[in-house]
């Protein structure tokens, strides 16, 4: 009898504990995705736009578009599918007046989620965040 009412007691306990090792599992998993999608957008940064855009982010007069303080980049859509893209011609970035072309990007989603986020978070730009899913969807529609 005593026995029976020490297991009934013991049961919420074993319950919490084989319930926080599910929990573990799944926190475990997310991290495996998480890892797969971590990629220095700062590295694809230099490895992709730098030529163009600049260290800085400045751009080149006239010629290269700046990625700082860049007022085109309120249009979220727009960006990523400028990286997914590329354009050519007339293109007005904070007010001036560029005519020339960006080639479209060879990169995954993942990959332009890592440079854009990166991009939205330096050269003095507000922040934000672009996520893989989103340039999917953008992908999506092309
Ligand atoms: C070969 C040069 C070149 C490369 C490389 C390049 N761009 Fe561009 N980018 C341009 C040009 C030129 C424009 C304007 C295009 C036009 O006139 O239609 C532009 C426009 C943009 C714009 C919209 C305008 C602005 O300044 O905000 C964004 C955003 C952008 N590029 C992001 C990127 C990112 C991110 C990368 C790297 C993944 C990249 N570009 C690589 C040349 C380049």
């Amino acid at each position: 009898m005593r026995l029976a009412k020490l297991l009934f007691a013991a049961l919420p306990f074993v319950l919490f504990v084989s319930s926080c090792g599910e929990a573990n599992h799944e926190e475990s998993q997310e991290k495996t995705d998480e890892s797969a999608a971590q990629v220095s957008g700062e590295d694809i940064y230099k490895r992709k736009c730098v030529s163009c855009h600049m260290g800085g982010g400045d751009g080149i007069a006239n010629v290269y578009p700046p990625l700082a303080g860049s007022d085109y980049l309120a249009n979220k859509e727009g960006t990523i599918l400028q990286v997914l893209a590329g354009s050519s011609g007339e293109i007005i970035v904070n007010g001036k007046k560029y005519n020339n072309t960006m080639p479209p990007q060879q990169l995954n989603d993942n990959e332009v989620a890592a440079v854009l986020t990166y991009v939205y978070n330096n050269m003095g730009n507000k922040g934000g965040t672009v996520t893989a899913e989103e340039v999917k969807a953008v992908r999506a529609k092309q």
